[in-house]
């Protein structure tokens, strides 16, 4: 079946007008938005004909999470994860970033320490802080040589870690360099997870959207069943189907203790489910598949058309991502830049009119992320832009 990834649907004035977005209504008319995570592609047909139904029926009454969504993301799990979960350890959630705040709650106490590294996307930076925790950060080693990937740096992580520290907000693929961490490297971790008795919260969102031919996702509490018993595993359909609007994510549990603890200390802290978000969820795991490696077909064009790009961009520097539809810049260097005041993505937007994402925000100024989870032409009107500073 084909799928029109190519036809750029109105998001800035859509015709009824009164749609806003995050990512089309930051800035003005005449700014390219390449930033926040979400894509400019309607999300599956079967996704939209399953909605189309629901509201037919008209009722929007407090909802449950069917048996069949459940059942749904179990099938969904053994085929793409080889991980055998059960529908009773699922806890459906109004989004990840709320969890991550609410496993914060429910597993810590204030003042104890909650551990990230970094670069990271920007409200893990966060949860310590409004949850009254102490943030605790390690930073990730940085590529030896341009092209190299990012990678986890175990040293740093222990040296950052105190008789406080109680959770680590762990990001696999990883937001924003775009790594699928190794065997390796997940092994140091799990080590150390347990030599220093942590909770683990393994932020899955981007799982679906790995770009090597034949990759496959491994939970981190599947790879290291030693871990399944502390940790919380966060999926959902938003990243992959672009149903970010419709706040609807799981927590997968599957150690009993765990869950009465992580949904006792939520209790009252999150609405009912979202029934829309609830159908668009089944759908996209029952029927979403083709259009998911439609898509993947898509984005590996546009990385490769990026990757082409930045090698054009004088002092400009990127590992190809591995996952996702971001891309981590380092333009701490970029020669296009010399001599201009403010952070690289100030500059490049007021120069351009391209909007990037901040490095500053994932706690690494001079950075930059690119979202190219958009229509080839859009794509490349950006790059243009951006060829006319950088290059
Ligand atoms: C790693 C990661 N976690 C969480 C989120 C946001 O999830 P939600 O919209 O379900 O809160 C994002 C969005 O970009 C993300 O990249």
């Amino acid at each position: 079946m084909e799928f029109d990834f190519a036809t750029p649907v109105e998001r800035r004035h859509p015709s009824d007008g009164h749609w806003p977005s995050q990512k089309w209504h930051r800035y003005g008319d005449d700014v390219l938005p390449l930033w926040v995570a979400d894509m400019d592609f309607a999300s599956p047909p079967a996704v939209i004909e399953a909605l189309r139904s629901r509201v037919a029926h008209g009722v929007f009454g407090y909802g449950l999470v069917p048996d069949s969504l459940r059942e749904t993301l179990c099938d969904w799990s053994a085929e793409h994860y080889g991980w055998a979960i059960e529908p009773g350890w699922q806890l459906w959630l109004p989004g990840v970033v709320p969890a991550l705040h609410m496993a914060s709650l429910a597993l810590t106490e204030p003042g104890d320490g909650v551990l990230t590294v970094t670069p990271i996307y920007p409200p893990f930076l966060r949860v310590a802080e409004r949850t009254g925790r102490r943030p605790q950060q390690a930073a990730l080693q940085a590529p030896a040589a341009p092209g190299e990937p990012w990678r986890l740096d175990l040293a740093a992580l222990e040296a950052a870690i105190t008789p406080e520290t109680q959770l680590l907000l762990w990001c696999q693929p990883h937001n924003p360099t775009g790594r699928v961490w190794t065997r390796e490297e997940l092994a140091g971790l799990a080590e150390l997870v347990e030599r220093h008795d942590l909770y683990v919260v393994s932020d899955e969102l981007h799982c679906d959207l790995l770009l090597e031919e034949g990759a496959h996702h491994v939970p981190l509490a599947a790879a290291f069943p030693e871990l399944a018993s502390r940790t919380l595993t966060l999926w959902a359909p938003s990243k992959t189907f672009n149903l970010a609007g419709l706040t609807t994510a799981c927590a997968v549990i599957p150690d009993a203790g765990l869950r009465r603890r992580f949904a006792a200390g939520v209790k009252g802290l999150q609405p009912d489910g979202n029934v829309l978000g609830l159908v668009a969820a089944e759908a996209a795991h029952a029927h979403g598949e083709p259009w998911r490696q439609a898509l993947l077909a898509v984005l590996r064009g546009h990385r490769q058309a990026l990757v082409e790009r930045v090698a054009g961009w004088p002092g400009v520097t990127m590992s190809p991502p591995e996952s996702t539809y971001l891309a981590w810049l380092n333009l701490r260097e970029a020669q296009g830049l010399e001599g201009l005041a403010g952070s690289p993505q100030l500059r490049l937007l007021e120069r351009t009119g391209v909007a990037l994402s901040d490095g500053a925000d994932f706690g690494w100024p001079g950075f930059a992320r690119l979202n190219f989870g958009t229509t080839a032409s859009q794509l490349e009107a950006a790059l243009a832009r951006l060829d006319g500073v950088l290059c």
